[in-house]
């Protein structure tokens, strides 16, 4: 499998960048960054990209993938709508929109959020941009789409947060979450189990196309399975 990820620097993006770099059936990881993240790997490739809304002076280099890894995002603290619109809403369906048109058969996976709003009409404004935002995915002709909504990620791997906030949280609170991890494995997850859902819906497809944290558990059920059987 020949994968895209979009937001490799990201926590999310760091832990879907590992699972693939580890997964022997991935041949090989196009991550598209607008800086390099010094991240060296026989698998994987950079393109350094500088407006993340035009996608003509790559395109060439954009077709021949099975699947694409969206974790790229931002949060909504401190932004209003229009600019919230802009990052999500915007800059996610120009890359999706490009790829659909030159891989036809290629599986799309965005990371929302728990609490995406998919009547896209709801009083909590990031909710309701994601809601958007999936719906607009699920309308492209892909393959397949699926819309991932993580409630809690922990980081796994010495994976940080790109948002000072998150890390300052994380830096105390993960031995919490850890034991919340535990203690409701469908309620919370992390970034490996995260990754390793994400690729095998790629794989395999998944039963549903929104997938909240309790169908996420049941992706990385199935996957450890399939693994195991081999
Ligand atoms: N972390 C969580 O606990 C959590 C839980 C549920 C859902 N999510 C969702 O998962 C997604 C990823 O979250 P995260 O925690 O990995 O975020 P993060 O650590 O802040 O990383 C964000 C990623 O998006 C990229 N990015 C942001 N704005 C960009 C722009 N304008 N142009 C190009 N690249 C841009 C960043 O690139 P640079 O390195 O260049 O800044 C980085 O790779 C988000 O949509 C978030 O809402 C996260």
């Amino acid at each position: 499998m020949r994968v895209l990820l979009f937001g490799a620097t990201g926590m999310v993006g760091q832990g879907v960048l590992r699972e693939c770099l580890l997964d022997p059936e991935i041949e090989g990881v196009l991550s598209i960054v607008r800086r390099s993240s010094g991240a060296q790997h026989a698998k994987l490739r950079e393109i350094v990209l500088s407006d993340f809304y035009d996608y003509s002076t790559i395109e060439g280099q954009l077709a021949g993938y099975d699947a694409c890894f969206f974790t790229l995002g931002a949060s909504s603290v401190g932004m209003n709508e229009a600019a919230y619109r802009r990052v999500t809403y915007d800059l996610t369906l120009a890359a999706a929109s490009t790829l659909a048109r030159l891989n036809p058969a290629m599986t799309f996976l965005y990371v929302s959020g728990a609490g995406t709003d998919s009547t896209a009409r709801g009083r909590t404004m990031w909710a309701r941009v994601k809601g958007e935002t999936e719906n607009a995915l699920l309308s492209l002709p892909f393959k397949a789409a699926y819309m991932f909504r993580p409630g809690l990620i922990v980081p796994r791997h010495g994976i940080r947060s790109k948002t000072r906030l998150y890390r300052i949280i994380y830096s105390f609170a993960t031995p919490i979450f850890s034991v919340l991890e535990a203690a409701l494995p469908k309620q919370v997850t992390d970034t490996e189990k995260l990754g390793r859902a994400m690729i095998d819906a790629a794989r395999f497809g998944a039963p549903k196309h929104v997938l909240e944290t309790s169908d996420i558990y049941e992706l990385v059920k199935r996957d450890a399975a399939s693994r195991r059987s081999v």
